[in-house]
This record gives C-alpha cells, structure tokens and sequence, in this order.
C-alpha cells in the first residue's frame, strides 16, 4: 500500500507514520512545512517538508499513492476565535483541492475530521440529550456565528459534508475520523520556548507545574472531556487500513468512553503525576479564570462529549484498554524531557497576550 500523510510532522503524525511505516511492504510519503517531531530513518518511509498548498503537490502525490491520509489543520481553540480565517483555510479550503484529487483519481481519502463537529454537547434530533455521540445520528449543536470558536467545527463539518457528496455523487472512497481528544507525548508546545500563544490545555498545566505558577480552570474547570491514548488512537487507524471495504462510506469515532472527566479532575490528575516524578516541587495550585480573560471575545465551549464507539469496535474489533493514570506519566516524562529548566513562567498576560486582565 502506498500512503501520502498530510501532516505527518504533527503530534499525530509523528506516531502515525512509524506505526504505519511497521506494516508490511507499505511505502508511505510524509509530508508536512516540518518533519522534526518524525523520527528519521524510518523504513519506507519518503520524507517531503512542504506546505500541502504548493502548487502541484496534491497532483504529484495523488498520482503516486493509493491512499491519502489528510491531518493537516490549525487544532487550537485559543486560535479559532483570534485567526479563524486561517483555521477556515487549514481546515477546508485548502483541503478541497486534495478531495477533488482523490476522487478524480480514484484514490482513497482518509480524512481526520473532529470531535468538535457535534458541537457543545450531545443531542439527538429532536433536541434532547443523549449520553454518546454517535457517528450517524446525533445532532451538530454549535453556537451562533459571533461565537468564533465554531470556526473549526463549522469548516470540519462542511469538509466532512463535501467529501461525503463526493463519495455519494462522485465516486470518492473515503473514510472520516472523528478524534476525541487524544492526548501522548510530543504534544504541543511551551510558549517562549518551541512556539507562542496558547496551547492546548495538556502543554498549559505542564507549563504551570514545571514552573511553580497556578493550573488556570477556565470557567472553573467543569467542562468534560474524554481522553484517549495516542498510542491506541493509531492502532485503531491501522486496523482501518487493513479494512478497506468494511471502513470506506463510514464515519468513525475515535475516542475512548471510559476517561471521561472534567477539567478540574484532569488537572488535579496530572498533578498528581508530576508530584510522583517531582516530590519536591512547589505544591500544585489551580485557579480559576474567566474564558474571556484567557482566550478572548467570542470563545464558547463544549461542556461534555463521550464518543460512542459500537461502530469502531464492531468495525475494527478495537476498544482502548489505558485509564487516564496509565496514560499521564509518559506524558508528564516527555515534557520534562523537552522542556524542564527552559520555560518561564506563563503570567497569564503572556499567555492570553492582550486579551488578558
Ligand atoms: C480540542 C480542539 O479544538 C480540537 O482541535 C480537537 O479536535 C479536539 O479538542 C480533540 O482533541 O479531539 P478542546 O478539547 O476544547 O478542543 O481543547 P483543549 O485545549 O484540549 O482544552 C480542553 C478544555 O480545557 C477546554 O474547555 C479549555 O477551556 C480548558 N482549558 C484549557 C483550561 O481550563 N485551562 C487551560 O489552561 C487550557
């Protein structure tokens, strides 16, 4: 099988690509503007550092490759509400040209949507809630258009829907994924040190437990989130390649139920694994602080989401096994790796920039 990796220098990617570089006679094509999170001398593995937008890319590889698996895309809320022109073109824009390729071609597309799509919690079609989000029935609940933080589910979702026309009315083979908040090392970055802004919330905690500042709860930290392993995040996508027939035309979850929990306990929980690997750092805070003053005018939020996951596991016989407890000292390990002694302290006005208060 022969695979172009759209973003293959990402967090994602950079456990994607070895993983898939492992299956047997697989010649994969990675590519992404960096590669230095990619290990090198992967076997089979054809290294290209290029924006996905550079003219005659998509046709060279689209000619080349039986499968495109497309993870490019700007997966930051602090930026949705602050560059979400940029979030709209990362997220669809320039993605319409890699799915017209696809199927003009006859390609399949693996393209990795987002849990955000369903929006701020989950609700059937009549508006009541529903515990799960399941991939063919519940309803996309986003907020009104001045709440930019739907920027980035509004565009994945409308991707979502041209490549679906295009499956049903052109011939496209795909597949869409729906990640729940995977999480693993190399995620992110520390602002001041590999990247500027904010980052997602795992990088934000580590930033204040490694220098001694308080864990910021926006909102009070009562937002949920279900947390799955990266590790097991790839596994899944390597089964599905295996199964072209049973995963093409399908959407999928990929999540994991079981480490649902709010904020608040996530961050109480790192704590608790960093207090493991560093006793002698100054006892964890956690405070609580307005989304406004943290990431701006127009942020918005979902409160809950809990992937249903019967069709993953039914399709790919795959169910993620790692409890949050497994999951946080390797993570915890790998940003002390990279950044202890490095960082500075995250005041909040470095970190929400001129928004903040
Ligand atoms: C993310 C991204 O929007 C998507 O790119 C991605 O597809 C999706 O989740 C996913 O991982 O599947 P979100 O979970 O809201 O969205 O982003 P995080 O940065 O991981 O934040 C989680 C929660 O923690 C949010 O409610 C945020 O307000 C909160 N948070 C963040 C804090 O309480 N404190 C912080 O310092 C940072």
């Amino acid at each position: 099988m022969r695979i172009a990796v759209l973003g293959a220098g990402g967090f994602v990617g950079s456990h994607l690509v070895p993983r898939l570089a492992a299956r047997p006679r697989t010649e994969i094509h990675a590519v992404y503007r960096s590669l230095g999170k990619l290990a090198g001398g992967l076997p089979g593995v054809r290294r290209i550092e290029a924006d996905i937008a550079e003219p005659g890319l998509i046709d060279e590889l689209t000619r080349k490759v039986d499968v495109v698996v497309s993870l490019t895309a700007l997966c930051n809320p602090a930026l949705y509400n602050t560059r979400p022109l940029d979030v709209i073109d990362a997220s669809f824009t320039d993605l319409l040209p890699v799915v017209k390729m696809c199927a003009s071609r006859g390609r399949w597309l693996v393209h990795f949507s987002t849990c955000e799509v369903y929006g701020r919690e989950a609700l059937d079609a009549s508006g009541r809630p529903m515990r799960t989000m399941i991939e063919d029935e519940t309803a996309m609940f986003l907020g009104p258009v001045h709440r930019e933080r739907w920027s980035y589910a509004a565009a994945k979702q409308l991707l979502e829907r041209v490549i679906w026309a295009h499956g049903t009315h052109a011939g496209l083979k795909h597949t869409i994924i729906r990640p729940f908040n995977v999480i693993g090392p190399r995620m992110d970055f520390i602002p001041g040190v590999d990247g500027d802004g904010i980052p997602r919330v795992l990088a934000c905690f580590m930033h204040a437990l490694m220098t001694g500042a308080p864990l910021l709860l926006v909102d009070g930290g009562r937002q949920r989130r279900s947390f799955l392993d990266v590790g097991e995040f790839v596994d899944a996508v390597a089964r599905m390649l295996d199964q072209p027939r049973a995963c093409q035309g399908e959407i999928l979850n990929l999540g994991n139920p079981r480490n649902d929990l709010s904020i608040r306990q996530l961050a109480r929980a790192l704590a608790d694994a960093y207090q493991a690997l560093r006793p002698d750092a100054p006892a964890p805070r956690l405070e609580t602080v307005s989304a406004d003053a943290f990431y701006g005018a127009g942020y918005d939020d979902s409160a809950i989401r809990i992937p249903s996951i019967a069709k993953a596991t039914r399709l790919l016989g795959w169910r993620p096994r790692l409890a949050l407890a497994e999951i946080l000292p390797g993570i915890v390990t790998d940003y002390l790796a990279r950044y202890e002694g490095r960082a500075g302290a995250p005041a909040l006005a470095a970190v929400g920039g001129r928004r903040a208060r």
